[in-house]
């Protein structure tokens, strides 16, 4: 089939100066969807209409895999859907009946699509219509006392009766190829938003006696549009929920679904446990029996089997092996890898680390460009000065070196096996094998010391 999507319109509704159908829903664009669902369907040729946006519009596209199917159309002023598809029209491959969607109706399922597209009759014309309990917005579809489409009528155009009915068009529709050519070239745009609105070719459609077959869509929560920003979130708690569920009929253990968000891939194994408020964002994969606990924004990270993330924890590009725990306030980022049987505690930072089995850093710490050993123990308010102000360097901690609290590595620096590094030192040179390095001076005690007063006024 040949495949139209309308993605051309201004979306002044959105009141954003992000081109509407580049908006996300689950961390994916609105186009997006949509062209994912069409790929599924197999179309031999997609045909994306496009106004001012097009740059924006196919730097997001030029992403999928299956490109190639992809042309654009340019619409170089948004005068309506029927104007739209009028602009694609001769583009199209009379052989074939033409599949047309809305770039900002992205939750179409592929199964629905099917079904629309199952061919019933010739010459097709099937439209896709949603039986809604609020139409506020959308055309709404008047049928005649035979119970067959009549004509669709906007809200703007639509009288108080007419407002009243609650089946209304998707935007979705399945048609000859030929007759949709013929048709758009005689809609005119004598309506209130002077545009040219694509459903008026039922009528035409009525005169070439072609039956319009209605699909009513099952689930009305699919055929949502977006055109505002509150349509948008609430679009975006519908497709998480369903996902939650989704992913809870596959066994991962989701506190609340309606307190749960996925902006990408997740990927986990059995016996996690998800705590409420947690995001995952881009690709993140999480190993069997592993615990998150509220309120963790996770992201491209993988996390191994049986460890503790702790509340509110943040992960970003990094990698967690087994039984680590991790947090509460914990914020790995840029290329931390955190071995097994290991402990980053509250308020700990890392950031291009590598942490040997268990080691542990408990409290309060900065650990930035380092490499770590096994069985190390990084004592509270430790510092890695990575960075001299131009340049970054790298500290090396080997393995069974103990640091006291509250010490400054300043790299480039080594500890060395089994080294100790006194509380309070500030190590500028590498810490040698087996022995204790500390660079603090020596306590004074100055007895009966009296401290200065404050001057009575
Ligand atoms: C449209 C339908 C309405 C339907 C609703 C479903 C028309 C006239 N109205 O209303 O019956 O219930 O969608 O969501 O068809 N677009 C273009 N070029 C244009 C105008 C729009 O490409 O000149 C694109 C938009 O980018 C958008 C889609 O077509 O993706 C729909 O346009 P929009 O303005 O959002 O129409 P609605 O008012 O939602
Ligand atoms: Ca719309």
């Amino acid at each position: 089939m040949n495949v139209i999507i309308l993605a051309a319109g201004k979306g002044t509704r959105m009141k954003s100066s992000l081109p509407k159908v580049l908006h996300q829903i689950g961390g994916k664009a609105l186009i997006s969807h949509v062209i994912e669902s069409v790929i599924a369907l197999k179309p031999t040729k997609i045909y994306l209409i496009v106004g001012t946006q097009k740059k924006e519009i196919e730097n997001e596209v030029s992403s999928f895999e299956k490109n190639d199917l992809i042309t654009f159309v340019e619409q170089k002023s948004a005068l309506g859907t029927g104007h739209a598809v009028k602009i694609a029209a001769p583009h199209l491959s009379q052989s074939q009946n033409t599949l047309i969607l809305f770039g900002d109706v992205p939750l179409i399922n592929v199964s629905s699509l099917k079904k629309l597209c199952k061919k019933e009759s010739n010459p097709v014309f099937k439209l896709m219509t949603a039986i809604v309990s609020d139409p506020s917005g959308y055309g709404r579809i008047v049928r005649n006392e035979n119970d067959l489409i009549e004509r669709c009528v906007e809200e703007k155009d639509s009288n108080s009766e007419e407002k009243k009915i609650n089946e209304i068009n998707t935007g979705i529709m399945f048609i000859s190829t030929e007759k949709i050519k013929s048709w758009v070239k005689k809609i005119n745009n004598d309506n209130s938003q002077k545009e040219y609105y694509l459903l008026d070719i039922i009528p035409f459609a009525k005169k070439d006696s072609i039956p319009i077959q209605p699909i009513v869509v099952e689930d009305s929560r699919e055929i949502l549009g977006v055109n505002t920003l509150a349509q948008k979130s609430k679009m975006e708690r519908i497709f998480q929920y369903k996902m939650a569920e989704k992913f809870a009929d596959k066994g991962l253990e989701i506190a609340d679904l309606n307190r749960f968000d996925v902006r990408g891939e997740l990927v986990f194994e059995n016996d996690v446990k998800i705590d409420v408020g947690c995001i995952f964002v881009g690709n993140v994969f999480i190993g069997k029996g592993t615990t998150i606990e509220p309120y963790c924004v996770i992201k491209d990270s993988s996390i191994a089997n049986g460890s503790q993330i702790k509340a509110f924890t943040n992960i970003e590009n990094s990698i967690v092996g087994t039984n680590t725990i991790i947090g509460p306030y914990s914020r790995l980022r840029l290329n931390s890898t955190v071995g097994d049987n290991c402990k980053i505690g509250n308020f700990v930072e890392t950031k291009n680390i590598d942490i040997k089995e268990y080691s542990k850093a408990s409290h309060l710490s900065y650990l930035g460009d380092a490499k770590i050993g096994k069985r190390v123990n990084i004592g509270a308010g430790t510092i890695t000065c990575n960075y001299d102000g131009n340049y970054k360097h790298q500290t090396i901690i080997e393995d069974d070196a103990f640091i006291g609290s509250n010490t400054e590595l300043i790299a480039p620096v080594k500890v060395k096996k089994g080294a100790t590094v006194g509380a309070g030192t500030t190590l500028s040179a590498d810490a040698q094998k087996k022995s204790l390095t500390i660079s603090r001076n020596e306590q004074i005690s100055i007895p009966n010391w009296q401290r200065d007063k404050k001057e009575e006024k």
